[in-house]
């Protein structure tokens, strides 16, 4: 569909560089959706709200927040119009005209605009919401939701696909550094300032903290996993693509992928980040006492800033499940996706 984008993304691939708009094409379409997302925020706002008091009714129960509607009725079409005063055209979920005092920026926009990095794997991500396997760790909860920048309506079905490093900074299958780099020093200055090469995949059955699954008929995906790790030169983070289109094998469980209509990467608060650091497993880290965690704002390749352009912000709302951090956490995220567009092949790695 854009082949002078097409050409040039297995190169940058390849370096792991962040992705730019470059052609005045790809600029114009970073710019309207961006535009188109920030007018859907207060949708966005009003969705991840409904998603708020629906979980923490699921995590309380009814004796800690009596009275809340269930989530099934949170959405009710009958229901949308109701909770925050009908809009303009009628429609809860609408695209009215926001203030920039209103603008709620948690709303990762569906661009291409950070790396998928080395860690990806084409074949083999499970469908499943529970992630964790057997990986000892802060039990996280995640509720991603989709929204479409076109409508700002939830979009249902849609494959959101996850991959996350475990406590200690390793991806399923990739457990060590090359035999050749084990005694790598993070690469100083240039665009990889900071960084190691990539682990090599060196072992195809791992499949631990991969997983995707498709968003509901409110547009959500709810995954179990654990908090992730750290490993160096990259902040805390999550990778995402969201697919919709693709192929289920019911005999193995996994999927082929189609369209792809984003890739990008999720944040948490340094906050969280610190008090993670702090208990076990994740201080077993094996760079905890030499390069330690990379703070937010010291991403390399600069992906955390690049993903704050715009005023942006990629960084989950955490809220704790229980008493003490400990005991979990929910994080939410929504994220809007131009249901219309096409990126197939941009990304293929
Ligand atoms: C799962 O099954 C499909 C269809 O048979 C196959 O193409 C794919 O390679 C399998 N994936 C894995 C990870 O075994
Ligand atoms: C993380 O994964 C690596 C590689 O599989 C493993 O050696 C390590 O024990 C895991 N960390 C934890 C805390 O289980
Ligand atoms: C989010 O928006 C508010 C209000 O516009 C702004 O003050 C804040 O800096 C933004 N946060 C981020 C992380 O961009
Ligand atoms: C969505 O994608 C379609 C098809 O590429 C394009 O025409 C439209 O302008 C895009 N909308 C936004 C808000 O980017």
């Amino acid at each position: 569909m854009y082949p002078a984008v097409l050409a040039l993304f297995p190169l940058l691939l390849t370096v792991l560089a962040h992705k730019e708009a470059i052609t005045a094409e790809e600029k114009e379409i970073q710019r309207s959706l961006r535009n188109a997302a920030y007018h859907c925020a207060p949708a966005v706002g009003d969705f991840t709200a409904a998603r708020k008091r629906a979980f923490a009714q699921k995590a309380l129960g009814q004796a800690g927040m009596p009275g809340l509607p269930g989530y099934d009725e949170l959405f009710a079409q009958e229901m949308l119009a109701g909770i925050d005063g009908p809009t303009p055209d009628g429609d809860f979920l609408s695209c009215a005209p926001v203030q920039d005092t209103h603008i709620e920026n948690n709303t990762c926009v569906l661009t291409p605009e950070v790396t998928e990095g080395p860690y990806y794997h084409i074949r083999g991500h499970p469908i499943r919401q529970n992630i964790a396997e057997y990986q000892d760790g802060l039990l996280l909860l995640l509720d991603i939701g989709v929204i479409d920048v076109e409508t700002c309506q939830p979009v249902p079905n849609v494959l959101v696909d996850i991959w996350l490093a475990n406590a200690t900074g390793h991806y399923a299958g990739h457990p060590e550094p090359a035999p050749h780099l084990v005694d790598e020093q993070p690469q100083v200055g240039g665009a990889r300032s900071g960084l190691l090469s990539k682990f090599p995949r060196t072992n195809d059955h791992e499949t631990f903290l991969r997983g995707a699954w498709a968003t509901d008929r409110n547009g959500v995906a709810q995954f179990t996993s654990i908090f992730p790790g750290y490993y160096t030169g990259r902040a805390t983070h999550i990778h995402t693509k969201v697919f919709p289109e693709w192929t289920t094998h019911p005999e193995n469980n996994t999927f082929t992928a189609g369209r792809l209509a984003h890739v990008g990467q999720f944040f948490f608060e340094d906050d969280i980040n610190l008090a993670v650091d702090k208990m076990h497993p994740y201080t077993e880290n094996p760079i905890r006492h030499t390069r330690g965690r990379t703070r937010n704002w010291r991403d390399s390749l600069n992906i955390f800033e690049d993903s704050h352009r715009n005023g942006y912000n990629p960084v989950f709302k955490t809220h704790l499940l229980g008493g003490v951090v400990a005991q979990g956490v929910v994080a939410y995220i929504t994220m809007g996706v131009n249901m219309s567009a096409s990126y197939e092949n941009w990304w293929q790695g």
